[in-house]
């Protein structure tokens, strides 16, 4: 019986352990975890999803409360069109995370930086290069292109010294989306160093509809891997996606996968930048404490705990302040939905919004509290202790058991010693 040990990701002159921890929003994938994953030989992200938020806890910046200032003015009214991203501060937030991970990282391993497209902040060609290009110049090991086609991304950094060096991937949740994105970026004469293929059951964003039951990650990565052969193009594919165990994982690879990337395995554990009880309510959650919906603003289905306290919230749009979802023309999904609900009830002193959510103000808060379908099964992965919580994992215990463990086995962590 194979273990996922027993094969390497290689990537350019790099041989891997095949096991990529995919990139989680606003510093759900800390640089703790992602400096973790290279130490022990495989791949971490960290994500720049809502980088000033991040630099400002990690290094006591203070670039949110400045946008703020900036546009104060504008904070009463519905038009948020002039609620632009400094660009400066911008790159100094991007440059201050990934050197400050990079810095930290040892080991053969790799790290890698989770740009989402949909993150499209009120100018998205030029907030997305900024973000691309500063993470490049400050040393990142590659970008993994997330939540959109991405068909003009790579032409963004063409022209910076390290696009050919750097490794560059995207994540496609079909076998159309990857065709699309290869023939768009076919003059750059680069193709991907990695495709991830996501299927239905991941965490965060899905790329599907609300069908998305309908689809299974096996059909598609055989898809995916039968269309590279036939074309001749050598690109490692990464299946994410419901894959929990290293068995699991090993069925990948026999299927032509290179690596796989997961994610819900790591919410649980010490290194994850979710607060601690938080990661309790991830341990709790059952099958049917988790939905797919279609709250998030970015028109994408998402996959949450229903509990989260960030689902009906009616907050004011916190466009001022954050403002990463607004569109090329200022405009976001959660703003008309709570300005309708204003209208509807102007006695109210707080509406409930049901159908969107302010993700910005939400997820830097905790408060939505995405997870990938396997989250119910978080459970089986750990001790639970005397007062009914879980013990939290470490990185290296869920890394090692997706590593060497057989037969659908799932290593249980040490049982901590209790308090004298
Ligand atoms: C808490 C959480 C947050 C996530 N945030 C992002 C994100 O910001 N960008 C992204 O591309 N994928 C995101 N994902 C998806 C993961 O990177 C990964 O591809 C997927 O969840 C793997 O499936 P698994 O969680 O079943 O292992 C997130 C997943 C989780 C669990």
């Amino acid at each position: 019986m194979k273990r996922l040990d027993d094969f390497r990701l290689r990537m350019g002159r790099h041989e891997l352990v095949p096991i990529v921890i995919g990139g989680m929003g606003v510093d759900i994938s800390s640089a703790d975890l992602a400096v973790e994953a290279a130490r022990l030989g495989g791949v971490g992200h960290i994500s720049d999803a809502m980088v000033k938020t991040v630099t400002d806890r990690r290094y006591k910046t203070k670039f949110v409360k400045a946008k703020q200032a900036q546009f104060q003015y504008n904070v009463a009214s519905q038009d948020k069109s002039a609620v632009k991203f400094n660009l400066e501060h911008l790159a100094e937030a991007t440059r201050l995370h990934v050197e400050g991970t990079m810095a930290r990282k040892t080991g053969s391993g790799l790290i890698f930086i989770n740009c989402m497209e949909k993150l499209t902040m009120n100018g998205p060609k030029e907030t997305l290069s900024v973000r691309m290009r500063t993470a490049l110049d400050a040393g990142i090991d590659g970008i993994t292109l997330a939540a959109g086609l991405h068909l003009g991304s790579l032409a963004l950094v063409a022209d910076h010294p390290r696009f050919r060096d750097a490794k560059l991937g995207i994540i496609v949740s079909s076998l159309r989306a990857l065709q699309l994105f290869l023939k768009k970026n076919a003059r750059l004469a680069r193709l991907p160093d990695y495709v991830v293929v996501e299927g239905p059951l991941a965490g965060g964003h899905l790329g599907f509809g609300m069908d998305w039951a309908q689809y299974d990650l096996a059909t598609i990565v055989a898809e995916i891997v039968g269309y590279l052969k036939q074309e001749s193009l050598d690109i490692p594919v990464i299946p994410a996606g419901g894959i929990f165990t290293g068995s699991d994982a090993v069925r990948f690879l026999e299927l032509g996968g290179a690596g796989v990337q997961v994610a819900t395995r790591f919410t649980v554990t010490r290194e994850c930048g979710l607060p601690d009880p938080i990661k309790q309510e991830y341990f709790k959650a059952g099958a049917d404490d988790i939905e797919v919906n279609q709250i998030s603003p970015t028109g994408y289905p998402m996959r949450m705990i229903r509990s989260s306290p960030g689902i009906g919230d009616g907050i004011r749009p916190n466009c001022e302040a954050y403002g990463y979802l607004l569109d090329a023309n200022g405009k976001c999904d959660y703003i008309t939905a709570y300005n309708r609900e204003v209208a509807a009830h102007p006695d109210q002193k707080r509406v409930s919004v049901m159908d969107k959510t302010c993700l910005c103000t939400h997820m830097r808060n905790f408060d939505i509290w995405t997870c990938g379908d396997s989250a119910s099964r978080l459970k089986e992965t750990s001790v639970r202790r005397a007062d009914g919580t879980y013990q939290l994992l470490t990185a290296q215990h869920v890394f090692q058991d997706y590593q060497f463990s057989t037969d659908g086995h799932v290593q249980l962590p040490e049982a901590e010693a209790l308090p004298a």
